[in-house]
């Protein structure tokens, strides 16, 4: 039988490797949900049922999930972010949806110190209590955020980032996907909720060491201060709500909150997760000019 499988936020850096990921799989079919059917045509061509649909529209959300045995929950962060999940959470419930896998974010707890770690926490608490079978997902800082800066790395060979000599276990988001898929379509995490990681905790400088070897280049990482960050995103049109949100991220990750070391990865697709180095050589070089 089918497995029915339907991805939120499937235009995104996540879903768009998920969904034709799911796609090539036996014995699954994959619903990418939108709300510009034009964002999608690349998923579709991967032979991906496109649904049109809204976060805050109830009935779209009712259409995109008639059907689906299995929800991959992702939902950008935003202040509605809560009663998004709740939206959708409640459509999967009403159309007998057997397993919400979500895309939460590390040390999710609605204690935590930013307000997106909160958020989050309270998201997954929803979805516990909402008599779904579930698995959540709480990634590290994705090491595909460095495409922010692709543009001063290749104009001027250096980036910023307001986190000090604070280390990160960064993810690959293609670990996020292999994990995904791998608690998607098998049981064995079913019900737990599951920090992932990268294989080693580094810092920005680091990163620009890698870069600068891999890349055959010097680039330099410049650091700035969280606040200097958070005025350098507003004037480049970050919404206030977003440049809260990372001047809050610079600040913790700068203390240690990404100094997480997990086995969550190899736990979920028994493989190791992949280094930042094999991420220059793959994913960010072919970009670099
Ligand atoms: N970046 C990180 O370092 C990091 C680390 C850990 C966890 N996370 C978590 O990962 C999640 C984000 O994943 P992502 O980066 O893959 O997502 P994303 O690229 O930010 O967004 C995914 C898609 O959501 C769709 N969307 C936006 N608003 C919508 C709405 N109102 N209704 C329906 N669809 C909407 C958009 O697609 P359309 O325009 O096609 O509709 C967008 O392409 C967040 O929960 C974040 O907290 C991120």
């Amino acid at each position: 039988m089918q497995q029915e499988i339907l991805v939120t936020g499937a235009t995104g850096n996540i879903g768009s490797i998920l969904v034709p990921q799911l796609a090539g799989l036996k014995g699954v079919s994959v619903r990418a949900l939108t709300r510009d059917p034009d964002n999608a045509r690349e998923l579709a061509e991967c032979g991906a049922e496109i649904a049109v649909g809204r976060f805050d529209d109830k009935p779209s959300l009712a259409a995109a999930a008639d059907g689906v045995d299995t929800l991959i929950l992702i939902v950008p962060p935003s202040a509605e972010c809560v009663a998004h999940n709740r939206n959708i959470i409640s459509a999967a419930k009403k159309a007998g949806v057997r397993k919400v896998v979500r895309i939460s974010a590390i040390k999710a707890a609605e204690d935590g110190p930013t307000e997106n770690t909160r958020l989050h926490g309270e998201c997954d608490r929803l979805l516990q209590e909402s008599g779904l079978a579930y698995t959540i997902l709480r990634p590290n800082y994705f090491m595909q955020n460095i495409f922010m800066s692709l543009e001063s790395i290749n104009a001027d060979n250096v980036f910023y980032a307001g986190t000090g000599d604070g280390r990160l276990a960064m993810i690959d988001v293609r670990d996020v996907v292999d994990c995904a898929v791998a608690a998607a379509t098998a049981t064995d995490f079913d019900n737990q909720a599951l920090e992932i990681g990268g294989p080693e905790s580094i810092s920005f400088s680091d990163v620009a060491a890698t870069i600068s070897e891999v890349g055959a280049r010097q680039v330099a990482y410049v650091g700035v201060s969280p606040e200097d960050l958070e005025g350098a995103l507003l004037q480049m049109g970050f919404d206030a709500w977003m440049a809260g949100l990372l001047r809050e991220y610079s600040t913790v990750y700068g203390q240690g909150w990404g100094d997480l070391i997990t086995d969550g990865v190899q736990r979920l697709t028994g493989k190791p997760a992949r280094t930042f180095r094999q991420f220059t050589a793959e994913v960010l070089a072919p970009a670099l000019v």
